[in-house]
């Protein structure tokens, strides 16, 4: 049967064309399902997916519109575009100097403690000019990009003030509007307690509630509220407080849980039915029964842990045994984990968490779009859905772990255009 839509761009002789068609997200022993095609063929009409399957069946429907593009991909394997779930690109200046200071043993919270961390990122912000913030920000998409990520979730949170929280919305949002890479966005004002506030914290999560979060959702300016869900920063209670004046004022939750000490993030994240909680390292059991069983997705740093020179790995293995959404994410920040490689935390996933490769992919895919409530829109290659795709230098997706720390990436196709290539 002919379809009636002509293909403007065709992947064809694709070694293994990784769909992820059937159940988003994945849960469990379901996460090894790739729906893999072995000789694949992928047809793109427009923006969308036209066809997907064998590569000399989609071939045979499809006719190609004058000017189609063809790739060849030569038996290479071709995977859905990548969602990051959870990055902060929005700074200017790096912290290269307290990475040095925690690799001579001081800690991320004693550098914190000291006015540096997210404080410094903060003083920093506040001054720089919009436009240079946004170059800035553009050099990180555009390398997310290069290593195949297609999605991702950005926050505010190195403002700190109503104006300066909206200033980084506001470039998130310019950014969607002019980059290829979907930007989905995280409203963070509680990330820290800013230094004008440093001893008078209930005053601060006041102007969150009553002013800041009034002002980003009266401008839409973001999707979710995320908080730093932890010891001496932002406590269970004032967590609950700052999260419940968001989800009153209508904006989806995540939250920044359990990353360096158990405090009960992960519990309070499910109760809350926030849509992801991350990090949870330090997650209990509790914790992690209550997010199976309120459908909160648990976004995994692996980066984090490994930048952070810890040995606190989350307990990835339970958390999938327990039916718990797992997705993976690089957490791109200044301080605590400083890469676009989203492909590098799928090689930690599977040294440090004990993911499979298969597990890893479902959890860049169709886990990490169930973690920004797109399940089903995105992570797939499915006809109809946004044609967003990766060929790979490779014949085997096994190889993306285990040729670590290198980019594989031959090709990244956005909504049906070629947008990086090798
Ligand atoms: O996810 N822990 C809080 N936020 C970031 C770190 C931000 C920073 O240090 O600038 C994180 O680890
Ligand atoms: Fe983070």
């Amino acid at each position: 049967m002919a379809l009636q839509k002509k293909a403007t761009l065709l992947v064809k002789n694709i070694g293994q064309l990784i769909t992820m068609e059937g159940p988003s997200p994945r849960i469990g022993a379901a996460m090894n399902d790739l729906s893999l095609i072995e000789n694949g063929g992928i047809a793109v009409a427009g923006e969308e997916i036209l066809a997907v399957g064998k590569s000399d069946e989609v071939q045979g429907h499809v006719a190609l519109a004058e000017g189609c593009r063809v790739f060849d991909a030569k038996g290479a394997v071709v995977t859905p575009g990548l969602i990051d779930p959870h990055t902060h690109p929005v700074f200017s200046m790096t912290r290269e100097a307290e990475f040095e200071m925690r690799n001579q043993g001081k800690t991320y919270m004693e550098i914190a403690r000291s006015g540096g961390g997210i404080r410094a990122s903060v003083r920093d912000l506040r001054t720089t000019p919009a436009a240079v913030l946004m170059e800035k920000t553009k050099q990180r998409l555009d390398r997310l990009m290069s290593f195949g990520v297609t999605t991702i979730e950005a926050k505010s949170g190195y403002g700190l003030s109503t104006e300066s929280e909206i200033k980084q919305l506001e470039i998130i949002r310019d950014l969607n509007q002019v980059h290829p890479i979907d930007l989905v966005p995280t409203f963070l004002g509680a990330h820290e307690i800013p230094d004008e506030y440093r001893d008078k914290k209930d005053q601060y999560i006041e102007l969150i509630c009553d002013e800041m979060i009034p002002a980003v959702v009266k401008d839409k300016l973001a999707e979710f509220s995320d908080i730093f869900c932890e010891k001496g920063v932002f406590e269970i209670e004032d967590s609950r407080t700052i999260q419940q004046a968001a989800a009153d004022a209508g904006l989806k939750l995540k939250f920044h849980a359990d990353e360096l000490a158990s405090v009960g993030g992960a519990e309070l994240a499910a109760e809350m039915k926030a849509i992801s909680a991350d990090h949870l390292v330090y997650a209990s059991d509790a914790g992690i029964n209550a997010m199976a069983k309120s459908g909160t997705a648990a976004v995994l740093l692996p980066g984090t842990t490994f930048s952070l020179g810890s040995h606190g790995y989350a307990p990835a293995r339970k958390m999938i045994d327990k039916g718990v959404v797992v997705a993976l994410s690089t957490d791109c920040n200044p301080g605590s984990s400083y890469t676009e490689s989203l492909p590098f935390m799928i090689s930690l996933a599977s040294l440090q968490l004990k993911m499979t490769a298969a597990e890893a992919l479902s959890a860049v895919t169709v886990n990490a779009a169930y973690a920004l409530d797109r399940a089903g829109q995105i992570g797939q290659l499915k006809v109809g859905l946004p044609a967003d795709l990766v060929i790979w230098e490779m014949t085997d997706y096994r190889e993306l772990p285990y040729h670590y720390a290198v980019n594989l990436v031959s090709a990244v196709i956005k909504k049906g255009k070629p947008v990086a290539s090798a």
